[in-house]
């Protein structure tokens, strides 16, 4: 008899999962039973196997593996899932397609950890303990934040990313396309923001204010053609991408590319190589909404994600103060003073997408300063969760010390250089529950849930992309999903766990 060991390294840990003695074989012979709607999690389920077993997994209506849509089953969402093993017999069913894709990455887990190399195995039998699992999420945004404009990763490596966030049923990419230092998203009328935008000529080393830089110029950008085959990779294993355009700050890299979309338009900027906070924001003027509005074109072409992300913290409003463009602009609009136009920009801009049907979504500095039809990142205090969800905002709980990956894992000297001050440990990440204790239940309804951030101004390659991003990404999955917090019970599984990741080759934390 197989262990039991695999049910109880499930991460994230399912809703409700018994194991019965016995186990079924996955071998040639295997066949899937492909129910109408199912077909899209029988090819991820053939696509993650077929490396490492080789096996075929060939459809027949005699198929002793069977995937099915069950409209029956609609009190488990859009994402939850059934899943029985018995020694003949493997059924997976749910109400929606997403909930089969979930349901695949459940029966991968429960496989021998090798059934996740991407090198051929064949030497492992391929068992999977008999077991019942009923498996919902608690919440339904449970994401992870990629900096892509401090350094650019290729999209190659984005797919790969992606991959490993399907496997913790991490359901929302955000990819950070856009910031003073870099412009990744191509727009085919504003061809300058990649062209340009795109290179900064070096970058600066440690941290903001060092005063010392590398003397090496970095770039890069994507394809249109590359960013939507991305998102139709990521759909194949129900993750979303949510794209984000940095508004009304960190522009530093688009004013370089198109001078006239600031607040002095004859002045030339370079894309910025410093790290930190930059003075430098967009203008006012109808040039700048339409140029937004514009770019959002492009990008909602692009992503059909529901949500688009609009960046907003972070936004000097000196600029603004000494412009007489921008004082009569404000003056124009009824505003008390110039630093309303940073609530006004977001509110013409966020309005523009509630119009195309889409939910904007921005950074808070207080969870009090957003238009209202905005969903709200809250970063800073995690006061501010229950302040923007009193207010009425749907709130993503992104505070810093449990969710923000640029900080250290330990304070220990070898660690790589991090953000300075806070370390976010594992047991942080686990321990942080998205929704405030003192929530009532109406505000506690509003948080959909949290993500991992991961800025990368100190992060140039993969492998140190993974170094952060794992384990710590398993604990806020593992919380996220399951809302599990017992500590001891989720280390025993992640040291299970661990074996996966390393099957997948990820050059996690030790
Ligand atoms: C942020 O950390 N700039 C949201």
């Amino acid at each position: 008899m197989p262990a039991p060991r695999s049910v109880l390294t499930l991460v994230p840990r399912p809703s409700e999962a018994a194991l019965r003695p016995g186990h079924f074989t996955l071998d040639a012979d295997t066949a899937l039973r492909i129910g109408a709607g199912a077909e899209p999690a029988a090819e991820l389920l053939r696509t993650l196997l077929s490396p490492a077993t080789g096996l075929s997994l060939r459809p027949s209506p005699e198929g002793q593996l069977a995937l099915a849509l069950d409209p029956g089953l609609g009190g488990l969402g859009e994402e939850g899932y059934e899943l029985t093993v018995d020694p003949h017999a493997v059924l997976l069913r749910a109400a929606h397609p997403t909930g089969l894709l979930r349901g695949v990455q459940t029966i991968r887990q429960l496989l021998p950890p090798q059934a996740l190399s991407e090198a051929p195995e064949r030497g492992t039998p391929w068992l999977l303990p008999c077991a019942d699992i009923t498996d919902v999420p608690r919440h339904p945004w449970r994401g992870a934040m990629l900096d892509v404009a401090r350094h650019f990763q290729p999209v190659s490596y984005l797919r790969r990313y992606v991959d490993v966030l399907a496997l913790h049923k991490i359901n929302v990419f955000h990819l950070h396309l856009t910031d003073d230092q870099g412009w990744r998203m191509p727009v085919a009328a504003r061809p300058k923001l990649t062209e340009i935008g795109g290179h900064r000529a070096e970058s600066q080393i440690g941290p903001a204010g060092s005063g010392t830089y590398d003397g090496v110029p970095h770039g890069g950008a994507y394809t249109r053609a590359e960013l939507a085959a991305l998102v139709r990779y990521a759909a194949a294993r129900g993750v979303t991408v949510m794209p984000e355009i940095e508004m009304p700050g960190h522009v530093r890299a688009a004013l370089a590319a198109y001078p006239s979309l600031g607040n002095h338009p004859d002045r030339a900027l370079d894309v910025w190589t410093r790290w930190g906070v930059c003075d430098t924001v967009l203008g006012v003027h109808d040039e700048v909404l339409d140029f937004c509005r514009t770019v959002l074109e492009e990008v909602m072409d692009v992503f059909p994600s529901p949500y688009i992300h609009l960046g907003g913290e972070e936004c000097p409003t000196a600029e603004w103060t000494h412009s007489s463009a921008a004082r009569e602009r404000a003056v124009a609009e009824g505003l008390p003073n110039p630093e309303a136009l940073h609530g006004w920009f977001l509110g013409q801009i966020g309005d523009f997408l509630v119009r195309r049907g889409r939910r904007p979504v921005g950074w808070a500095e207080t969870g009090a300063e957003l238009p209202l039809d905005f969903t709200v990142m809250t970063w800073r205090d995690q006061s501010h969760t229950l302040t923007a969800a009193r207010r009425g905002h749907p709130v993503i709980n992104a505070y810093h010390r449990a969710t923000y990956l640029d900080h250290a894992q330990s304070d220990a000297p070898h660690e790589p250089p991090a953000q300075p001050g806070t370390v976010v440990d594992l047991r942080a990440v686990h321990a942080h529950d998205p929704v405030p204790e003192d929530a009532d239940a109406e505000a506690a309804g509003r948080v959909l849930g949290t993500q991992t951030q991961l800025w990368t101004e100190f992060v140039t390659t993969p492998a140190h992309i993974e170094y952060l991003t794992y384990p710590r990404l398993c604990a806020l999955a593992d919380r996220g999903w399951s809302g599990a917090t017992d500590w001891a019970d989720f280390r025993a599984r992640l040291d299970g766990h661990t074996a996966r990741l390393d099957a997948l080759g990820i050059r996690r934390h030790p």
